[in-house]
């Protein structure tokens, strides 16, 4: 298939370029095989159709780093931080979670949603159990969307109902690995140690062991929350801080997702940097959840940083959203600090939610732009909706697509060449 449009397309210097009636070629298997402006340069074009979707802009599809999938139902509900909501919203709604039914219909509306508001490759938390999280798998399968998805390792520090031995932890992650993780398929497994104020130490070297031998990512929280950061330091009185709890445990490496990471010295930005972990930042969820205020732009020259939605304390699956929120942010930082940095651009946001976030995956050899020998993963936005004056840059395209679009869904999205949307 050949399309005929208008592209945004992240380059290798943190932005994306405009390109003006392009055409991006594909094959049967999704495959891209050409992008570029000369349509006698597309190769093997056997009477292939030819879209014409010049009244549209193009964007490689979004990637989400990090939310929950139990806690789509929780989105804007409860109050307070943290650790209460935690207890009072959140574990209760996971235990819901527990009935395979309503696990398997939730996560298909997860799946739906994200799709419909342009994201194609999810990492995402399911609760801590077998089925359910076998049924988020069969989910992702059925709505053909490429997924990370991790039962969350929970065996200690919590409500009776909710405890569950070490063992059944490590028995249950062995199982769902066996059965759906593939290094090379749509679908893979990522061990998820929740955080360490209910993941043991034992637990958690267990699952940097299992993530270092067979090549699986690893994905946790890291200081979200200053009551949670004294949780960890009474619970680890004779380690350093709550990066060198993770780091004792072995899983800082660069198969590593550290969600948040607000709270963190300088020592611990540089522990991460040396391992080659990354952080992925949830901006809304750090607003709804009055977390705090990543301090963006002083640490993305430092480490990796991504973007995910981290719904239910997220507010949204948008990761259209998630970039306002990201931008957003950075200025209440300034604001907060009385300086007058840089904040971050519409450019760099897409970027970030596309190549940044691919980069981190260690995917950016499959999407997050239109390079040949890419999967044909993008989503369609019409050009009526976005009020787009002549003259404008590709920063003020991007700007306009966030800032108009936050919170609505994309017009189509394709993955793997397939329109899903
Ligand atoms: N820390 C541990 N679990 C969670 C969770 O479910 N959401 C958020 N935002 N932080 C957490
Ligand atoms: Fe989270």
């Amino acid at each position: 298939m050949i399309i005929y449009s208008n592209f945004l397309k992240p380059n290798n210097s943190r932005s994306i370029d405009y390109f003006e009636n392009y055409y991006l070629s594909f094959d049967n298997n999704g495959i891209i095989n050409y992008f570029g402006n000369k349509f006698n340069e597309i190769q093997n074009f056997e009477n292939d159709k030819l879209l014409d979707l010049t009244n549209h802009i193009i964007l490689p599809a979004l990637i989400d780093l990090h939310t929950h999938i139990p806690q789509y139902p929780a989105i804007g509900i409860g109050k307070g931080t943290l650790l209460d909501w935690l207890e009072q919203q959140i574990f209760p709604l996971e235990k819901k979670f527990d009935d395979i039914e309503y696990a398997y219909n939730l996560s298909l509306k997860v799946f739906e949603e994200s799709i419909k508001f342009g994201t194609a490759t999810i990492v995402a938390y399911s609760n801590l159990g077998y089925e359910s999280t076998n049924s988020s798998f069969e989910a992702a399968k059925d709505m053909n969307i490429k997924a990370y998805i991790g039962n969350a390792l929970m065996d200690f520090n919590l409500a009776k109902n909710l405890n569950k031995t070490t063992d059944y932890n490590i028995e249950i992650s062995n199982k769902l690995i066996k059965k759906w993780h593939s290094e090379s398929g749509k679908l893979k497994y990522i061990l998820t140690p929740r955080y360490a104020l209910v993941c043991s130490m034992k637990l958690m070297k267990w699952a940097a062991k299992i993530s270092k031998e067979n090549n699986i990512k690893i994905q946790t929280h890291l200081a979200e929350n200053k009551d949670e950061l004294k949780e960890v330091n009474k619970l680890y009185k004779n380690i350093s801080n709550y990066t060198e709890v993770y780091n004792q445990a072995g899983i800082l490496h660069d198969n590593t997702l550290l969600a948040h990471g607000i709270y963190l010295n300088d020592d611990e930005v540089k522990i991460i940097q040396s391992k080659g972990a990354n952080i992925v930042h949830c901006p809304s969820s750090n607003r709804y959840l009055q977390s705090g205020i990543l301090p963006l732009i002083n640490m993305k020259n430092i480490v990796p940083i991504g973007l995910g939605t981290d719904v239910g304390g997220g507010v949204s699956l948008s990761m259209i959203n998630e970039m306002k929120e990201a931008i957003e942010t950075s200025k209440t930082f300034n604001i907060t600090e009385n300086i007058s940095n840089n904040y971050l651009s519409a450019e760099e946001a897409i970027w970030i939610a596309t190549k940044g976030n691919s980069k981190i995956l260690k995917l950016d050899n499959e999407i997050g732009d239109f390079g040949t020998g890419k999967s044909a993963d993008f989503i369609c936005i019409n050009k009526s909706r976005l009020n787009l004056n002549d003259n404008l840059s590709s920063n003020d395209i991007a700007s306009k697509i966030i800032y108009q679009l936050s919170n609505q869904y994309v017009d189509s999205t394709y993955i793997n060449g397939k329109k899903v949307y």
